[in-house]
Order: structure tokens, then sequence, then C-alpha cells
């Protein structure tokens, strides 16, 4: 399958590209480079350095790449971050993310797999989190990332766009090649390379954190299980 990888010069974005391109899929990366790293665009891949902002961009590229799905990871993804500039977040995850759905409804994509989080659930009523309950972010990155998913369900009633959102958290870890490249130390990441030899053996591990207050248990999804997911995700039944 044809595919079209937002911020696929990020973290989880590249692996995600490493494991399509493994599995016999075509790829096309569309990254502004913000945060990701063009070495860290799998070398069989198509690469665009473009933005969101830009929808004649965004629409050429997405045209141009014939892509039969996307998988949307481009966003700004820090809740610290998205506390004291709010603007950017639903700038960039929310008005960038309608630039790109209207893009794939130009070019006759049907197919969309969105990189959501599990902090559109906020504090959650119990854990673990199920699917069915209620979606009440406390943060902007959060919000963002659920108003996302609902102009999906939106898109999905209006235009007939087939969607999967995974709301996954605290990826970890890399492939052999990638996964590691960041500007600066992050959340989960930081600790990734600490945890990488754990969760390559793991489905899933609890660590401790420095970052979060002492004590705190956290289940660590590594980062290659959650690529592969949204990666297998896109396409179940198709053809290569
Ligand atoms: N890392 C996690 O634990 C985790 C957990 C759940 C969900 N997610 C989601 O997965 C996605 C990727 O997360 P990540 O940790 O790999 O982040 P990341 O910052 O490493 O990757 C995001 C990529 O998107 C690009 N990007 C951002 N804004 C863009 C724009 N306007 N146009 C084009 N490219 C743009 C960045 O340059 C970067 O390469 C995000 O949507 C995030 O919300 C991440």
């Amino acid at each position: 399958m044809n595919v079209f990888v937002t911020g696929g010069a990020g973290y989880i974005g590249s692996v995600c590209v490493e494991e399509l391109l493994n599995a016999g899929h075509t790829v096309t990366v569309f990254d502004n480079l913000s945060e990701g790293h063009r070495a860290a665009v799998d070398p069989r891949a198509a690469f665009v350095q473009g933005d969101l902002a830009d929808p004649p961009g965004i629409a050429r590229a997405l045209k141009e790449s014939g892509a039969a799905a996307v998988i949307h990871f481009a966003a700004n993804a820090l809740v610290g971050e998205s506390m004291a500039n709010p603007g950017k977040y639903f700038r960039n995850n929310v008005a960038g993310g309608v630039n790109l759905l209207d893009a794939a409804l130009a070019a006759g994509v049907r197919k969309f797999v969105f990189s959501s989080t599990c902090a559109t659930y906020g504090s959650p009523e119990r854990v673990p989190i199920t699917e069915d309950l209620p979606q009440r972010p406390i943060n902007p990155y959060g919000e963002s990332k659920l108003m996302f998913e609902k102009m999906l369900g939106w898109y999905h009633q209006a235009h007939g766009l087939e969607f999967v959102a995974f709301r996954y958290f605290n990826a970890a870890g890399a492939s052999a090649r990638f996964g590691e490249h960041h500007h600066k130390p992050r959340s989960a990441r930081f600790t990734a390379p600490i945890i990488r030899r754990r969760t390559a053996r793991a489905s899933a591990i609890t660590s401790t954190s420095s970052i979060w207050p002492p004590r705190t248990s956290l289940p660590w999804l590594p980062a290659r299980k959650a690529a592969t997911t949204l990666a297998t995700a896109m396409a179940p039944r198709c053809a290569r």
C-alpha cells in the first residue's frame, strides 16, 4: 500500500516508517523538521519537508504521493508546554489537522490512522483505562487531540473517511536504527536508552520515573510496538 506519514521524522513516526517499509509498503514522509530529524527518515522513504499550516503545500504533497492512506503523527506533544502556550497546540494540532483532512479528501484518500493519546481521558475514573471511559482532558494538549478525534468522526459522517485513533501513552525505547534522534530530552523519551534493552524483550514493562513524582509506577509502551500497531491498523485486510 502507498502511505503518507505526517511527522515521520519524529520519534514514533520514524520507527513506524521503518516498520511500514519492512512490510513492503511505499512511504512518503511529510514533516517540517520542527522537532524531527531528516536523518531519522528511513532512506527508502520519499521525504517532503512541509508544514501542516500550508494548505496548498500539504494538498500538493499528498496528491503527488499517490497515497491511499494517511498515518498522522505530526503534532506538538508536550503537556507542560501546552499549558503555557495553548494557542500553539490548537493551531498546530487542530487547525493544521483540518488542512490535512481536507487535503486527504481532495486527494481521494479514504483511510486515516491517527496517533492520539490517553491524555484525552484526563484524570481517569479508574485504571486500567478502558476505551469507553469519558474523555475529559485536563490540558490543551489532550484537548487538541480530542478535538481532532471528533473532527475525524464528523469527516466520517460527512465524507465516509474511514479512521482509527489510537490512544496510547509513554512510548519508550527505539528500534535498532530509529527513535533516538531528538533535539532535547523530553518526558519518557529521556529514559529510552536506559530501558531500551528491557523493552525489546517485553510487551510492556513497569518502571519508575525520575520525572513523575517518586514511587510513581508507570507502564511503558515500547515505541516499536506502538509503531507496528499503527502501521498494521492502516490496512488490516489490504494487499500491499
Ligand atoms: N511519544 C509518546 O509517548 C506518544 C504517546 C501517545 C501519542 N503520541 C502522539 O504521537 C505523535 C508523535 O509523537 P512523538 O513523540 O513521535 O513526537 P515528535 O515530536 O518526536 O514527532 C512529531 C513530528 O511531527 C513534526 N511536526 C510537528 N508539527 C508539524 C507540522 N505543523 N507540519 C509538519 N510536521 C510537523 C515534527 O517535526 C516531528 O518530527 C504525536 O501526535 C503525539 O501526540 C505520542
